[in-house]
């Protein structure tokens, strides 16, 4: 027997081989941009992230394979082995989809030299109900509790709970919450759509007497109505469907009043224990009210929903007057607190809720206008310890000042919930700047903070809307941070919902406040975020289901345009030092439009469109030069460095003009404003983008890490953990939100320049990358990472005085374009992990994955397939 061990040996080593060099089995698996989803759409779309232990590899074929059957023992789509390098956006291919269904899904792929991988690990997704006619129910509704008890023949096998709860529900079976969402499902132009959420509730259900609850809040519907429907599946074959109809029972329940802005009262008194559990005397409650269903249709929810993601411990509590408790949680954020409390029987305790406090200690609400915040808990008083938090509201706040507690809270009597979209972080950035690293931080919770279903303006006040230059300005950096791609396919959606037939989009989304037709700056957030979706995702559908609805806008506005010049204006660049005059920026916002619209014309083949486009492009062009150009000053309308910052970032400003206009940007940047910026958010925007180009990334990195007024880092230096809405630090009744992340986009720049990871336009998606990082001033080092798509991203140096050295990761089938920073070194040497690939001003083949370079005064750039590279750049001599 002996001499079989070599052989053996051998055998093993060949797999352990096999499983150590070569294509690896695809991770990531998503369906329409998430892992679990349940979509609505014919022909979902797959994604999946390539492995492989070789650098420089791509995935030459794929096989996907899809079944009902977690053992795809019958396929409903076998692609069989397909020639092709795309591993993102594939689209489902198979038999028709059945509504309600589950469906099981896997993939392997062919790398560069024809090895396969494994299959990657099992995936699935679900079907909601695909047509009107599956909806069995009725919109029901009369009060706030609503229940229906149901027996089953016996033992479930699957069960599948459909919802559209209006404004807010909560769905309870036997007893238990079902699922973690909360305030869904997401804010839409109810007229148009109501989205509804699907749960798998086979294990909540049970043989014999069951029972289901449904509470409901007004959210911002401002009404209650639900429709639900119940589909299970028992041993045996049998199907039961319960759907809401004038059979279930109402009660009003303890929650005697919500309100978004207000806040929530509730009467624990009004329990009425085991109201979700079979055997329930609902004999005194109602018989429910069939109410009229809402007009929209009905859609799945195919975006993460709203959570509490997060639960914080408050930093201090203070008690500046008797009876008067005050909480620090030591962050601006959205969400609530848990209460915990023991008293008598009736005791209100009051919960308020605000961003800022008096000098005295007390809370100050008043820029939180009419928004009320308070949340009032009755107690129920049975000696137990009671645990509330509320349901069908939301706070922005980092204070929380409690009045009417029985006895002395403690520290631990709250808690903070944050809660919004949960959206997953896929990015981080950090550098040796500490203001920098701070700044991202309140970038981050800003944005996060108003992920509610929409982008929001601001989390507090009578506000919360989804203004639409707020969403766009913050858009690249929401998606550098988090996975946005299905919020905002969602919100892109909402947008089209409240296009009008002459092409109208509303300042805010779903319309509420502002205007229609939208500010040109505000409406832009259409093609934009359009935009925006296309280069971080690769995402072509998008702009096949937009391209009409972008085009509508942007011929609505030409409507409204005289010899070339857009002159309605409702804001302008908004809340600047200095303004701009608005018709210069709704001008240039026009001609975004157009230019986008000639773009996506391209990509989609509409060649005649694409001419159309980019000649009214030009002729915009051409009427805001001869405009708003005074070359007797050689500035663009009335000097403002927004005027400069939006002739020059899309190249407005001839070549002749755009020296000069840079110039008197940087000048009045540095000169006549002792490097501060006097924009609003539009400019803002631009300012950073546009200074890296032109070379000045030293002077963006100045105005990132200026501290005096009005600046970034002066909100930092005057204790803001989230963005404000004004440069200027103002309390009091005036507009002035402490969490308004419209000045966020600042950090789309940490990632594209410190750390240096930039997309490439022409191929995008991240299917190739430029990483160009700018050690501007006195940073030594900074890193970013990125999950995309297609995979990990990542950019990461460090320098001293002679060296140079950057990590940088490329996902399998990507391709990145590296430059690294000369700085004063000349000659030099760059290894990379080790081996010289750069001496003498020439390349030395031989790494793996580096396929060329050539070097400028300034980098040596370098062509690099995926792979994780290590250089090192040091004086050669
Ligand atoms: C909002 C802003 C919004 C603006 C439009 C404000 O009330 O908070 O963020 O963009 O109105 O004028």
């Amino acid at each position: 027997m002996l001499f079989r061990w070599p052989a053996l040996a051998a055998t093993f080593a060949c797999l352990v081989l096999a499983q150590t060099s070569g294509p690896l089995a695809p991770s990531a698996l998503r369906v329409e941009y998430l892992a679990e989803p349940v979509v609505d759409v014919p022909q979902p779309r797959f994604s999946w992230v390539l492995n492989h232990t070789q650098r420089g590899q791509t995935q030459s074929a794929f096989q996907v394979a899809v079944s009902t059957q977690p053992d795809f023992r019958t396929a409903v789509w076998d692609s069989g082995k397909l020639a092709s390098s795309q591993s993102t956006h594939v689209v489902y291919a198979g038999k028709p989809l059945e509504s309600a269904q589950t469906y099981y899904w896997k993939v392997r792929y062919w790398d560069r030299d024809g090895k396969d991988s494994p299959y990657s690990a099992i995936a699935s997704f679900d079907t909601g109900l695909l047509s009107p006619a599956d909806w069995k129910g009725k919109f029901i509704g009369g009060a706030n509790q609503l229940r229906k008890e149901f027996t089953l023949p016996s033992r479930p096998l699957r069960a599948r709970a459909y919802i559209a709860g209006l404004g807010y529900y909560e769905l309870r079976i036997n007893g238990r919450k079902i699922g973690d969402h909360v305030l869904d499902p997401g804010w839409t132009t109810y007229d148009k759509r109501v989205l509804y959420a699907a749960y798998d509730v086979t294990h909540a259900l049970q043989p014999g007497a069951n029972a289901v609850g449904v509470l409901l809040g007004q959210g911002w519907y401002g009404a209650r109505a639900a429709l639900l429907q119940l589909v299970v599946d028992c041993e045996g074959g049998q199907r039961v469907r319960i759907a809401t109809d004038s059979t279930w029972r109402t009660a009003p329940g303890p929650i005697l009043s919500d309100s978004i802005y207000n806040g929530e009262t509730y009467d624990a008194r009004l329990e009425t224990p085991a109201w979700d559990r079979p055997g329930f005397d609902d004999a005194a409650w109602k018989p429910s009210l069939l109410v009229d269903a809402p007009k929209g249709i009905l859609s799945a929810q195919t975006m993460p929903p709203i959570r509490v993601v997060d639960t914080l411990v408050p930093l201090k509590m203070t008690c500046p007057r008797p009876g008067v408790y005050v909480y620090d949680m030591g962050q601006n954020f959205s969400g609530w607190v848990e209460l915990r409390v023991r008293g008598p029987r009736g005791a209100q305790v009051k919960l308020r809720h605000a961003e800022l406090l008096y000098d005295d200690g007390m809370l100050n609400v008043e820029n939180l206008r009419t928004a009320k915040a308070t949340d009032i808990y009755i107690l129920r008083g049975d000696g137990a310890e009671e645990l509330y938090q509320p349901r069908f509201t939301y706070h922005g706040f980092r204070y929380v000042e409690l009045t009417g507690f029985p006895g002395v809270p403690k520290l631990d009597t709250l808690r903070g919930k944050v809660v919004h979209s949960d959206v997953r972080p896929i990015g981080g950035f950090a550098s040796s700047n500490a203001l920098l690293n701070q700044l991202q931080r309140n970038i981050v919770w800003g944005v996060a903070s108003n992920l509610e279903s929409v982008p929001t303006d601001c989390n507090q006040r009578n506000e919360r809307m989804g203004w639409m230059a707020d969403a766009h300005l913050y858009a690249e950096t929401a998606m550098l941070n988090f996975d946005m791609a299905a919020f905002y396919t969602n919100f892109l959606r909402n947008i089209h919902d409240i296009q009008g037939s002459d092409g109208t989009v509303t300042d805010t989304v779903p319309h509420r406040y502002g205007s229609r037709p939208a500010d040109p700056a505000w409406g832009a957030a259409y093609p934009l975020i359009v935009w925006y979706l296309y280069q971080y995702q690769g995402d072509r559908r998008i702009i096949e289901q937009h391209y009409d609805g972008v085009k509508a806008w942007t011929d609505y506005q030409r409507s409204r345009s005289q010899d070339g010049i857009l002159s309605y204006s409702h804001y302008g660049d908004w809340v600047p030092i200095e303004p701009t005059p608005g018709d210069l920026v709704s001008t240039f916002y026009y001609y975004y439009s157009a230019h986008l619209t000639a773009r996506m014309a391209e990509l989609l083949g509409k060649t005649a469109d694409a001419a159309a486009y980019r000649q009214l492009s030009a002729e915009i062009r051409e009427a805001f030069n001869k405009k708003f150009w005074r070359p007797e000053f050689w500035v663009y309308g009335n000097g403002s460095q927004t005027s400069q910052i939006l002739a020059l970032y899309l190249g407005l400003a001839p070549d002749g003009k755009s020296g000069a206009a840079m110039g008197r940007l940087t000048n009045d940047i540095v000169y006549g404003r002792n490097t501060h910026l006097s924009t609003g958010i539009l400019g803002a925007k631009y300012v950073m983008e546009l200074l890296t180009r032109a070379d000045r990334s030293d002077l963006a990195y100045e105005l990132a890490t200026q501290t005096t007024y009005p600046s970034w880092g002066y909100m930092v230096e005057h204790g803001a953990t989230t963005l404000w809405e004004l440069w200027q630090e103002k309390t009091g009744p005036s507009m002035n939100s402490h969490n308004h992340p419209m000045f966020g986009s600042l950090g789309a720049w940490f990632y594209s320049a410190l750390a240096g990871i930039n997309l490439d336009p022409e191929r995008p998606g991240y299917e190739r990358i430029r990483i160009q990082p700018q050690p501007a001033r006195d940073l030594q080092w900074a890193a970013a990472s990125l999950e995309t798509l297609r995979g990990a991203v990542v950019s990461s140096w460090r320098r001293t005085p002679d060296s140079f050295h950057l990590e940088v990761t490329v996902p399998v089938g990507s391709q990145a374009q590296i430059h690294l920073p000369k700085g004063n070194l000349d000659p030099v040497l760059v290894t990379e992990s080790g081996e010289v690939v750069w001496r003498d001003n020439a390349f030395q083949p031989g790494a793996p994955g580096l396929a060329a370079a050539w070097q400028s005064d300034a980098e040596v750039v370098f062509e690099a397939g995926s792979g994780t590279y290590q250089f090192d750049l040091s004086a050669a001599h």
